[in-house]
């Protein structure tokens, strides 16, 4: 397909290129692919909440190369350093106070004093923010509520050919958005992902918690309903309902006959990987209704979970 581009030095620069001209292009990261626009620019900011028709109050995820580059637009603290040198690059992001002469776009952060930063580990997105003269505002690459995507095919499913240029990385290694932690006010988990709440309390060496209760000001744009697949989905099934689809887990079940089976082996991981996938599979056959069996909540089951609640909402 024309607007998907293979990864070579030659794509890469009229990557470079788009970005610099304040164009929106789509990355692959090792969560989910996102849109990516340049960082100091309002025009590119404007145009990634505009193709997301995203609520200008849902903030986004400034994506950086390494901690040198992050100086210059957060205060950067004893925790952050802590976990920066145990999780990043990789899919942990950091809510931080912003500096006051940042030159990140007001329009990125919410008008919040905090800004979210995070440092992918994915190798084609790291050469290109290697490369340029300013971070990028990533969000992930689905319209406002929907399901994320975890390849170029679910991207062209999400924007059809509204999006010109998508550079190809393959399926996406997590499948699940980075874990969000708050480190300006209470050290708190705001968006589970694959690196767990035990982890992060392990190197901070203090207890914290997940983020129960949304609230506006801490997080304006955790939105209850979240990466739906547009039909009524039913969470600790213990059978599949008339005409439904069922999701399920373990080696119990067998795929086929509206089964759809997350992992047969029971790696949550694996679970992980497929989540998205398998959301969009069922919504694309056009099924009515999703029954889901109880997946274990722990580890990246914490993730899991707390997408499929915000998809049931
Ligand atoms: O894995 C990821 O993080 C992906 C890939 C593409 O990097 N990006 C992603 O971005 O998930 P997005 O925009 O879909 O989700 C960003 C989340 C939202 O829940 C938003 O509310 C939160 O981060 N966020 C951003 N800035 C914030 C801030 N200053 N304070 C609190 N939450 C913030
Ligand atoms: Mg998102």
């Amino acid at each position: 397909m024309k607007n998907i581009y293979k990864n070579s030095p030659k794509n890469l620069n009229k990557a470079k290129k788009l970005l610099r001209k304040n164009n929106i292009i789509v990355v692959p990261t090792e969560t989910v692919y996102g849109l990516a626009g340049n960082a100091y620019s309002n025009s590119s900011i404007k145009k990634i909440y505009k193709l997301k028709k995203r609520p200008k109050i849902n903030p986004l995820i400034i994506h950086y190369n390494n901690i040198h580059s992050v100086k210059k637009d957060a205060y950067l603290d004893e925790k952050f350093i802590k976990l920066y040198k145990k999780f990043s690059p990789g899919p942990l992001t950091y809510i931080l106070k912003k500096k006051k002469n940042s030159k990140i776009s007001m329009l990125a952060n919410a008008n919040l004093e905090t800004i979210a930063v995070r440092f992918p580990k994915n190798k084609i997105v790291r050469d290109l923010l290697q490369n340029l003269e300013f971070p990028l505002a990533i969000p992930s690459a689905n319209i406002s509520s929907a399901i994320s995507p975890v390849n170029c095919v679910d991207v062209l499913d999400e924007f059809g050919k509204k999006i010109k240029f998508i550079l190809d990385g393959g399926t996406a290694k997590i499948g699940l958005e980075s874990t969000v932690v708050n480190l300006h006010g209470k050290t708190q988990i705001l968006r589970p992902g694959s690196i767990s709440k035990k982890q992060i309390s392990q190197v901070l060496k203090k207890k914290i918690s997940i983020l129960k209760k949304i609230n506006k000001i801490t997080s304006p744009g955790l939105l209850k309903r979240h990466y739906s697949p547009g039909i009524p989905v039913k969470l600790n099934c213990k059978k599949k309902e008339d005409k439904a689809a069922f999701i399920v887990f373990g080696k119990k079940y067998r795929n086929g006959n509206g089964v759809f089976n997350l992992s047969k082996s029971g790696n949550l991981k694996e679970a992980a990987r497929k989540l998205y996938k398998t959301l969009r599979k069922i919504k694309n056959l056009k099924y009515k209704k999703i029954n889901v069996v109880k997946i274990p909540n722990s580890k990246i089951g914490i993730a899991i979970n707390d997408r499929l609640k915000k998809a049931a909402y």
